[in-house]
């Protein structure tokens, strides 16, 4: 595992885009990218954004597939990852609608679902490069603490942490979803690159447990330990807790 210190978030980014962005180009242009929602990595997107508006990244051919989505919550809701993904990575970042995958959280067969979802990550060649962030708790996607080390895309219930996390983008904390489809840790431990991003003192218990604790369930994140090329790249806030 990388591990590496940036003095501001604004580094951060541009330290991750840059790995993300030498591994696409290595991959070549039917590259598949990996993406996660939340705050930790639109700095990095919009890092990526620039690259291929400058025309430095070709991304006009590359696949990407999420690690989660609320289920229950209709694609049209602005906070369903199929939104939040689109608003703020297919859109800025020019991919072609039709090569983003989300999981279906509204599909009447949720099992179903989930391992059609497998299906089409291994159809596209595996994730080349998985972006993550952390959730306070530890999780990665939404692989809450006690998830399986070897889980595969399945339905996973919200922990009340995460829940109150996620609460700022909902009106009240009562309509945030309970449940999610999310890619399991085997899933992503399936990536062959991944990046982990996180910035500020609200993920320092997190990112120490994560990066020096033991290999647990209950941090989920620390399964990257294992990962063969895992890069964390993370503020001095974030690093506050590492010896
Ligand atoms: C969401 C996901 C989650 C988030 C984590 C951190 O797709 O994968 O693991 O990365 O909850 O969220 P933020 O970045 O909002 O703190």
């Amino acid at each position: 595992m990388e591990v590496v210190i940036c003095a501001t978030p604004d580094e951060v980014a541009r330290v991750a885009a840059a790995k993300v962005a030498r591994v696409l180009r290595d991959a070549g242009p039917r590259a598949v990218l990996g993406v996660a929602t939340g705050s930790s990595p639109l700095a990095l997107y919009a890092e990526l954004a620039a690259l291929a508006a400058s025309g430095r990244l070709a991304l006009g051919e590359v696949s990407a597939f999420a690690l989660d989505e609320y289920v229950g919550l209709p694609y049209e809701h602005p906070e369903s990852y199929h939104s939040v993904i689109d608003r703020t990575v297919t859109r800025p970042l020019g991919l072609d609608p039709a090569r983003v995958h989300v999981p279906n959280g509204m599909a009447a067969d949720i099992a179903a679902a989930a391992s059609d979802y497998e299906a089409a990550i291994k159809t596209a060649g595996g994730v080349d490069v998985q972006i993550l962030g952390v959730g306070s708790n530890g999780h990665i996607g939404f692989n809450e603490p006690t998830s399986s080390l070897a889980s595969r895309t399945r339905i996973k219930t919200l922990t009340a942490r995460t829940r109150e996390d996620n609460a700022r983008f909902f009106p009240t904390l009562d309509d945030v979803p309970r449940h999610c489809l999310t890619q399991g840790l085997g899933t992503i431990m399936d990536a062959r690159a991944c990046v982990l991003v996180a910035q500020g003192e609200a993920k320092a218990d997190a990112v120490a447990a994560l990066i020096e604790g033991p290999i647990t369930a209950m941090v989920p994140g620390s399964v990257l330990q294992w990962h063969p090329h895992a890069t964390i790249v993370i503020d001095e806030a974030a690093a506050a807790g590492l010896t």
